[in-house]
């Protein structure tokens, strides 16, 4: 029998995360484009009903869109979305970590957590796990690297040199700032962690930086933030959406995870986030946090 070729389309199923406006829109609507089975999941009620249908009109016969809603920061909301989307599909073939983003100030969850972590951070972690099933599923009918877990996560990661171990939500000392950029380490140590775990399994975690984009993103940031997205030279979603697609179906990005990439190529990330035993560190305090929300 010949191996499955990663870019047919038919019977490929992706999660596309914070699918509703953006770099996860514009990526959600590329595989939509492509006849796969596309959920995607938003936040906004109205953001995310517009997506759902602009969504629906790009899928080909064939094709499949669903479209789920939760505030991530919850971890209860994330293991509802997880259950929502195994009632949906057996197999997973992609997942796109891409919802998250910055704050104006501190904010904590119904569950005690900080809103730029557990946004950024323990959500994806969750979710991951939560669906590792669905991965396996989808691994073991797939060509080896064919199934793929994706970060998107920022060059934001080199300004924070380590991550606060004693302090993980900055409670003691919050910057709205200086959370995001941890918050985006976080992502590739937990990349790099997941890939260790799963790469045995033929599934394949990288992260990526999607450039200076034009989207939602500044607009629940500070107004310094917001003046200076306003002088930079943004980018459009669809860009770094072609990253996405090519790190989801490229033969190269599924032979050796664990990497970090921008605009179709590799690149070279922090080495603070290329440390194995803070990788294996978060993994352990994530793990830990979650089981003291109960999730
Ligand atoms: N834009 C940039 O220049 C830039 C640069 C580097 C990295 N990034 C990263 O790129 C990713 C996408 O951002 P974007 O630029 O496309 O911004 P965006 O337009 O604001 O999109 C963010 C998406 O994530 C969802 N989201 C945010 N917080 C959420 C939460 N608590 N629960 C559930 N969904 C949530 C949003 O949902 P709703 O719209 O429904 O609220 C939206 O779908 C983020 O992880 C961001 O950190 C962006």
């Amino acid at each position: 029998m010949n191996a499955p070729d990663p870019n047919t389309p038919v019977g490929r199923c992706v999660v596309v995360t914070g699918a509703s406006s953006g770099i996860g829109k514009a990526s959600a609507e590329a595989f939509a484009r492509m006849g796969w089975h596309v959920i995607g999941t938003g936040r906004d009620a109205e953001r995310s009903a517009s997506a759902e249908t602009d969504l629906r009109a790009l899928s080909p016969p064939g094709g499949r869109v669903d479209f789920l809603r939760g505030d991530f920061a919850e971890m209860a909301n994330v293991r509802r979305i997880a259950a929502e989307i195994a009632a949906l599909t057996d197999r997973v073939h992609v997942l796109v970590n891409n919802a998250g983003g910055v704050r104006d100030g501190l904010y904590t969850s119904s569950e005690g957590l900080e809103w730029t972590f557990a946004a950024n951070h323990l959500a994806p972690f969750l979710l991951t796990r939560e669906l590792m099933p669905l991965l396996e599923q989808a691994s073991e009918t797939s060509a080896p690297g064919t199934v793929r877990v994706i970060a998107v996560s920022s060059l934001a990661h080199k300004q924070c040199s380590a991550m606060r171990w004693n302090d993980l939500m900055m409670r003691e000392d919050f910057a709205a700032g200086s959370a995001y950029c941890q918050a985006k380490l976080a992502n590739l140590l937990f990349t790099r962690e997941l890939n260790r775990k799963v790469e045995g399994r033929g599934i394949v975690a990288q992260g990526m930086h999607p450039g200076k984009v034009r989207s939602n993103f500044s607009s629940h940031g500070e107004p310094s933030l917001k003046a200076y997205m306003a002088t930079q030279n943004l980018i459009m979603p669809e860009q770094p959406a072609r990253t996405i697609v090519w790190l989801a179906t490229a033969p190269e990005p599924g032979m050796h995870g664990g990497r970090y990439f921008y605009d179709l190529a590799e690149a070279q990330a922090a080495p603070q986030a290329l440390d194995d035993e803070a990788a294996s560190r978060l993994w352990r305090e994530s793990e830990r946090m979650l089981e003291s929300v109960n999730a």
